[in-house]
């Protein structure tokens, strides 16, 4: 039987509890998951790709079914040059379902093939979300609990040297 390939699209600016919660349940779902960081021209990004894949592959060393990559472009061609079939994205609160409806509605007309599957956030991370944690970690407030231990040390040297220059 085919594997059942799962990609994980995001700007993962840096990656958070939220995301690995989702990573997390996905596993159970898919034979592959890969984790894919997009290049997004238009967003500006407080980590480079190397840096987001650096600090997500640390967190999902020990689960052999997954995998991190980056991509420029279309998640779409993206998806078919991989084999995929399910774009994951996960969902917080309705807030966030509008923009998902329409990013999943416009990939859909891009290619009927892939179909976008929505997973509900786990209920301690509802209130997580990438720019909050950044906004709280530039003002110097904890984001213990929210990031790993590794991104958050990271968060704090990134933000230091900011500071620093
Ligand atoms: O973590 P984010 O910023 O919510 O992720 C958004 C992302 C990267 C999944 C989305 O912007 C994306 O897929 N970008 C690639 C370009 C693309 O395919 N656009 C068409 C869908 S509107």
């Amino acid at each position: 039987m085919e594997e059942k390939i799962a990609v994980y699209p995001g700007s993962f600016d840096p990656i958070t509890y939220g995301h690995l919660d989702i990573i997390k349940r996905a596993i159970k779902i898919f034979d592959k998951v890969i984790v894919a960081v997009a290049h997004n021209y238009d967003k500006q990004s407080l980590f480079t790709p190397e840096e987001k894949i650096e600090m997500i592959q640390e967190e999902v060393k020990g689960y052999p079914t997954v995998s991190v990559d980056t991509f420029h472009g279309l998640l779409m061609e993206y998806m078919q040059k991989v084999k995929a079939t399910v774009a994951l994205r996960g969902l917080r609160a309705t807030s966030d379902f509008e923009y998902e409806y329409h990013m999943a509605a416009m990939n859909r007309s891009l290619s009927d093939d892939i179909d976008t599957l929505f997973m509900m956030t786990g209920k301690d991370y509802f209130f997580i979300s990438s720019r909050t944690i950044k906004e709280v970690a530039s003002l110097g407030g904890p984001v213990a609990g929210l990031v790993p231990e590794h991104v958050a040390r990271k968060l704090k040297q990134k933000f230091s040297q900011r500071h620093k220059g």
